[in-house]
């Protein structure tokens, strides 16, 4: 991983000097200041004319590189100056996508100096945070590749005058970005290594950041009635698994824990489908039905990592679903562990079966202030708002504007979708309490419907979020501060929302 450091302002004379640079109101980069005056005056003004001969104004997405410049007092310079924009207003979101983008453009340096005396403490580390989510990457099973084809970065060091400032900023954003890389290492690792067992190992591991964590197997899960996670689980010869994470962070010595928040992840390590099998194409991406999941364990790492001051729960559903001899079958009856009864229709439709488990496991056991579920539910959520928005149900509008604000600030967009007693009709069973699909029409909200059922508000009011993050668990192109593949969305999400309403 890159080390990040906060270093006082000096000239660099190899790697990649960088030149963060706001727009000033005339549409003309802002006058130069530290590092940048300095480079270029040492470079006979060469800087500042290329900048205007390349257009270059500062505005966001803008970037102009000046290839070896030479210093006046004769010695080589750095190999490379690269002056980023950062629009308008240089706000700390500006700087992330900015940082995100200059990744793909110095990765071949090893060490790099970003000249950030002008920007503010949290727009430094902002700039920062959003290289290193850029650099992440997945090679744990690469042998082969050539050393010249892998990326050298390996320093980045934000020259400021304030580093006690910038390193206090940098602090709870190093966790969150752990927590990130946490969470897509697991969506990312294939479904023959990351089987149930091995992800609840893998949580297990987390102990060492303060976690409490509890893991439970069949014998467990079966004494708690799980009847509809084991009927998911029984056609697959991978135990399952469900893992309980508390972070006690605001009531740690003290008495009395206020409520927790609570965090609940779909976790299908592999989807075949089931009996109701799905078709091969494309089947592979199956891997990553346990995104709900990956984010709840990263979300908690994030929130450990950075000592938030709340209480937290993060619950997650493991299992495999394969169409082994004892899978079952379309038209078995499983009863939840909530006692409600649900007829199997579809295989297929086995993640609101983990999640009904495990949702009425959490309120029983923690009656959590809210709870936010996240799962890759749906591919109809994919047919509706495609891989720009996250789907977005909830029995709360307060909680619900907060999350899609919380969503909107770290670029993790949820659209919401609605809920009504007429789709949950569609989820009426001839035999059982219910069935666990609604039929093609709105495939999406029946699945939400479904999950609400096993939200619990017979005895008081109980805000819920669910997130459907079939379409946005994983990107088929690199964006600003994600690159192709495992996004981890919602862990940011869900450390800003813990982070601004439900800290101190
Ligand atoms: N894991 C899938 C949903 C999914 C599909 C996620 C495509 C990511 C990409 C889920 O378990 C599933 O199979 N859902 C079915 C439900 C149907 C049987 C009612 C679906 O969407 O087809
Ligand atoms: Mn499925
Ligand atoms: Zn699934």
């Amino acid at each position: 991983m890159i080390d990040i450091a906060f270093v006082k302002p000096a000239l660099p004379r190899h790697g990649a000097l960088v030149l963060p640079v706001a727009e000033a109101a005339e549409g003309m980069p802002q006058g130069m200041t530290g590092l940048a005056l300095a480079i270029d005056l040492a470079t006979g003004g060469a800087v500042q004319r290329a900048l205007a001969a390349a257009g270059f104004k500062g505005r966001k997405g803008q970037s102009c590189t000046l290839w070896a410049p030479s210093l006046t007092e004769g010695g080589p310079g750095p190999s490379r100056i690269v002056a980023i924009g950062l629009g308008k207003e240089a706000s700390a979101e500006a700087a992330e996508a900015a940082g995100g983008a200059l990744f793909a453009l110095v990765q071949a340096e090893r060490e790099v100096v970003v000249a950030a005396e002008a920007l503010a403490p949290g727009v430094a580390a902002a700039l920062a945070m959003g290289l290193l989510l850029r650099s992440y990457r997945f090679d744990r099973y690469r042998t082969t590749e050539k050393e010249e084809d892998k990326p050298k970065l390996e320093r980045f060091a934000v020259a400021t005058d304030a580093a006690a400032a910038a390193k206090a900023a940098w602090a709870p954003l190093r966790a969150v970005a752990d927590g990130v890389f946490i969470s897509r290492d697991l969506v990312s690792e294939p479904p023959n290594v990351l089987t149930p067992a091995e992800m609840a190992d893998r949580c297990k591991a987390l102990e060492s950041l303060g976690l409490l964590i509890e893991v439970m197997g069949p014998k467990e899960l079966k004494k708690l009635g799980f009847g509809a996670l084991l009927g998911v689980a029984q056609g697959s010869a991978q135990e399952p698994r469900m893992v309980v994470m508390q972070w006690n962070g605001a009531s740690k010595g003290k008495k009395a824990g206020a409520k927790p928040v609570a965090f609940i992840g779909k976790g299908v390590t592999f989807d075949t489908g089931g009996i109701s099998i799905k078709p091969a194409g494309g089947m592979e991406d199956m891997k990553w039905d346990m995104a709900g999941a990956g984010t709840v364990v990263g979300l908690m790492a994030a929130l450990a990592g950075r000592k938030a001051k709340v209480d937290a729960v993060g619950l997650v559903g493991l299992v495999e679903n394969m169409p082994g001899s004892n899978a079952q079958r379309p038209g078995d009856v499983v009863t939840t562990a909530s006692g409600q009864t649900v007829e199997v229709i579809n295989t297929d439709a086995e993640g609101r079966l983990v999640l009904a488990d495990v949702l009425h496991y959490c309120q029983d056991r923690f009656a959590p202030r809210f709870m936010v579920d996240l799962a890759t539910l749906t591919g109809a959520i994919i047919v509706a708002l495609g891989h720009e928005h996250a789907g977005l149900f909830s029995n709360d509008d307060e909680l619900a504007t907060r999350v899609m604000a919380a969503g909107k600030s770290v670029g993790e967009a949820c659209w919401r979708m609605p809920l009504g007693e007429a789709y949950d009709k569609q989820i009426k069973s001839d035999i059982a309490d219910m069935k666990n699909v609604g039929g093609r029409p709105g495939g999406s909200i029946t699945a939400a419907q479904f999950i609400q059922r096993f939200v619990d508000t017979k005895s008081g009011p109980m805000p819920w979020v669910h997130l459907d993050i079939a379409g946005v668990a994983w990107s088929t192109k690199d964006l600003p501060t994600v690159p192709k593949g495992a996004t981890a969305f919602g862990v940011r999400l869900l450390d800003r929302l813990v982070a601004e309403h439900y800290e101190g």
